[in-house]
C-alpha cells in the first residue's frame, strides 16, 4: 500500500508530468477520431444540403436555371400504310414505325422569382431544333395518321343525341374531313391547320375549350411555357427540395376524386430531394402526363466518370387496371369502365380527347393491343422502359429516358358514315423518348468530388487520428513505465531493484493509468 502511494508521488514528479500530459492529449486525439467517425457523414450532408439549395446567384441555381446539358427528344411516328383497306375491307391496320426524328433541346427557366418562404416561381422554356444528322428521315416526310381531332369528336359523340351525330356527319362531308390525314412529320408535331378545330373555334363559345385552330402533338411547346411553376428551393426543408408547390398557382390538379391522385408534389425531372435511399420513391410531374408519376429503385448503375447512381423506374403496376391496382381507382373519376391495364387516360387534360398514354410498343400492356395492328415489334424493356438515373447523395438526374407512347382510343360510331367502318381500337400514333445522356464535365467533376472525397477523407482523417493517438499513447505509457522504473532504481534501496519487483511495479503502473 505504502509502496503504491510512493509510486504515485514518483509518477507525478515533474519529470513524468509531461508524459501524463501526452497521455491526455493522445486520449483526446483518439476521442476526436471517434467523433469524426460518427459524425463526419452528417457534416458532409449538412454541407451538401447547403450547397444544393437554390439561392439567388449561386452556382447550383445557375445550373438549375440554365442547365448546361443537351437534352434530346427522339420521336417515332407510326405511319399507316393501308388506311383504305383498313376502312373499306376491315383488314388489320398495317403500320410502319418511322424515326427517330431527333430534336435537340435547349432548356432555360425564365422569370425566376424567389419568395421568402423557401419557394421560387419560374416559367420553363424549351427550344427545339431539328437535327437531321441524328434523324432517320426529314421533318418533311409525309405520314398517314389517324385524324385525331375528327376521331376525338366522333368518339365523344357516341353518347350524344343521334341528330347531333348526323349533323356532325354532314359537316364533315362539307369540310371533306377524312378519318386519316396525310401530313408531314413536322406538321404532326408542331401543328397544321385543322378545319374542325377552326370551325370549333368560330362556333363554340369562347370560354369552352379548344383554344387553338391548329392541331399538333407538340403544338405551342417550342418556346416559353405559359404555365408558372412554384418549386421548393430546399431552404426551409431539404426533404422538399425541387418539388413543385404550385402549378399555375394551384396546389393540386382539379381532375380526380382524391387528393392522392390530384397531388403534384413532385419533381420536374431535373432535381430531386437529396439523400435518396433504395427505399425512396421519387415522383415526376408533367402537365401532359396529367398526374405525378412514381418511380422506384431498380438497380445501381455507374454513370459518367464512374459516379455511382441509382436507376429509378415506374413500378410495373403503375398503369395497371383498377382490378390489379386498386390505388388507381381515383384516376378514373367517371368510370367504370376505366382504362385497361398498361394505359393511362389523359382525356381530362387533353380537352376530352380520348388519348391514352402507354409505354412504347405497349410495354406492360396486354399483348393483344400490340397485335391488333401489324408492324409493331414486341416491347423490349431496354428500348422502351422509362427510367432515370439519379445521383442519390445530391439528387441530381444524371441520365434519363422518358419514354411515352400516345394512343387514340377510337370508339366505333355507326351514324357517322365517314367513320362507320372504323372499329373500336386503341390506335397507336407515335412514341417519343425525351432523354439526357450525360452531364457536362464541370458538373460531373464536382459530383465526382462530392461522392468520392468525403468517404476517403473520413477514412484518412480517422486513420491518422487513431494511429497518431495510439502511437502517442504507447510512447507515453512506455516512457512512464521506464521513468517509474528509473526513479525506482535511482531513489529506492538497491535491494528493491530486481526482476520480481520490477514486474510488480509494472502491474501497479498499468493499474494506475486508467485512473488518471
Ligand atoms: C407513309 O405511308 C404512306 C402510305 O400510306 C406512304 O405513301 C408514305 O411514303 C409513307 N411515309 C414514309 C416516310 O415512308
Ligand atoms: C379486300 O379483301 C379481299 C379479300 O380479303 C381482297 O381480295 C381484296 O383485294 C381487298 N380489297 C382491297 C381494296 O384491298
Ligand atoms: C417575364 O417577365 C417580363 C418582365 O418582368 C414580362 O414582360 C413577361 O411577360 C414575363 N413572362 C412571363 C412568361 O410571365
Ligand atoms: C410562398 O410564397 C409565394 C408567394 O408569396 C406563394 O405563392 C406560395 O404559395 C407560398 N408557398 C408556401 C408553401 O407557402
Ligand atoms: C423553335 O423556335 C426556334 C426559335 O425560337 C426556331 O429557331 C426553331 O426552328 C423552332 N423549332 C421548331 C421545331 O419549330
Ligand atoms: C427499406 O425498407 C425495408 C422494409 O421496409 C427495411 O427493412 C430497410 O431497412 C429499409 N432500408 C433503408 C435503406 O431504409
Ligand atoms: C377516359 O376518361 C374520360 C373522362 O374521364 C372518360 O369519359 C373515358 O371513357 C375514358 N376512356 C377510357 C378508354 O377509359
Ligand atoms: C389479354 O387479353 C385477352 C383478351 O382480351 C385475355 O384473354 C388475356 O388473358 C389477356 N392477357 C393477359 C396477360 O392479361
Amino acid at each position: 500500500m505504502k509502496g503504491r502511494e510512493k509510486l504515485c508521488v514518483k509518477l507525478s514528479s515533474t519529470f513524468l508530468r509531461k508524459w501524463w500530459f501526452v497521455v491526455a492529449v493522445s486520449l483526446g486525439i483518439i476521442f476526436f477520431g471517434i467523433i469524426v467517425e460518427i459524425f463526419f457523414m452528417s457534416w458532409v450532408n449538412l454541407v451538401v444540403n447547403h450547397e444544393v439549395t437554390l439561392r439567388e446567384g449561386s452556382q447550383t441555381t445557375q445550373w438549375w436555371a440554365t442547365p448546361p446539358v443537351v437534352p434530346m427528344i427522339k420521336v417515332y411516328v407510326y405511319n399507316v400504310t393501308n388506311a383504305d383497306e383498313f376502312l373499306n375491307n376491315g383488314s388489320k391496320p398495317i403500320i410502319d414505325e418511322l424515326g427517330p426524328y431527333v430534336y435537340v433541346e435547349k432548356w432555360e427557366k425564365k422569370n425566376i422569382t424567389f419568395h421568402d418562404n423557401g419557394t421560387v416561381t419560374f416559367h420553363q422554356e424549351k427550344i427545339y431544333h431539328f437535327d437531321e444528322s441524328l434523324s432517320a428521315g426529314s421533318e418533311d416526310d409525309n405520314v398517314v395518321v389517324p385524324n385525331i381531332p375528327m376521331l376525338s369528336a366522333t368518339s365523344q359523340s357516341k353518347h350524344a343525341a343521334r341528330f347531333l351525330r348526323l349533323a356532325m356527319a354532314s359537316i364533315m362531308d362539307i369540310l371533306k374531313i377524312k378519318p386519316f390525314v396525310e401530313v408531314s412529320v413536322g406538321q404532326l408535331l408542331w401543328g397544321y391547320e385543322d378545319p374542325l378545330l377552326k370551325l370549333a373555334k368560330d362556333v363554340v363559345p369562347k370560354e369552352q375549350k379548344l383554344p387553338y385552330e391548329e392541331f399538333g402533338l407538340m403544338y405551342n411547346k417550342n418556346g416559353t411555357s405559359k404555365d408558372s411553376v412554384t418549386m421548393f428551393t430546399g431552404a426551409n426543408d431539404i426533404t422538399k427540395y425541387g418539388l413543385i408547390d404550385r402549378f399555375n398557382g394551384m396546389p393540386k390538379l382539379p381532375h380526380y376524386t382524391e387528393d392522392r391522385c390530384n397531388d403534384i408534389m413532385a419533381s420536374d425531372g431535373s432535381i430531386f430531394p437529396p439523400h435518396l435511399t433504395k427505399n425512396s420513391t421519387i415522383y415526376i410531374f408533367d402537365k401532359d402526363l396529367c398526374r405525378k408519376l412514381p418511380l422506384v429503385f431498380e438497380k445501381e448503375v455507374v454513370g459518367a466518370q464512374e459516379i455511382p447512381a441509382y436507376r429509378f423506374t415506374p413500378p410495373k403496376n403503375v398503369f395497371a387496371s383498377v382490378e390489379e391496382n386498386p390505388d388507381n381507382m381515383c384516376f378514373c373519376p367517371q368510370g367504370p369502365p376505366c382504362a385497361p391495364s398498361g394505359f393511362f387516360n389523359v382525356s381530362l387534360c387533353q380537352y376530352d380527347s380520348p388519348i391514352l398514354l402507354s409505354f412504347p410498343h405497349f410495354y406492360l400492356a396486354n399483348d393483344s393491343y400490340r397485335t391488333a395492328v401489324e408492324g409493331i415489334s414486341p416491347p423490349d424493356p431496354e428500348k422502351h422502359k422509362f427510367f432515370i438515373d439519379v445521383q442519390p447523395l445530391m439528387g441530381t438526374a444524371m441520365r434519363a429516358k422518358a419514354r411515352i407512347q400516345i394512343n387514340l382510343a377510337v370508339s366505333q360510331v355507326i351514324d357517322i358514315k365517314q367513320v362507320a367502318t372504323f372499329p373500336d381500337i386503341v390506335f397507336p400514333i407515335m412514341w417519343f423518348e425525351e432523354g439526357l445522356d450525360t452531364l457536362p464535365e464541370e458538373m460531373t467533376g464536382l459530383m465526382k468530388l462530392a461522392t468520392t472525397v468525403p468517404p476517403i477523407a473520413q477514412a484518412a482523417l480517422c486513420g491518422v487520428l487513431f494511429v497518431v493517438g495510439i502511437l502517442l499513447l504507447i510512447v507515453a505509457i512506455w516512457r512512464l513505465v521506464r521513468g517509474a522504473n528509473r526513479l525506482n532504481s535511482l531513489q529506492l534501496a538497491p535491494g528493491h531493484v530486481g526482476s520480481p519487483s520490477n514486474k510488480s511495479n509494472k502491474d501497479v503502473q498499468m493499474a494506475n493509468v486508467p485512473k488518471y
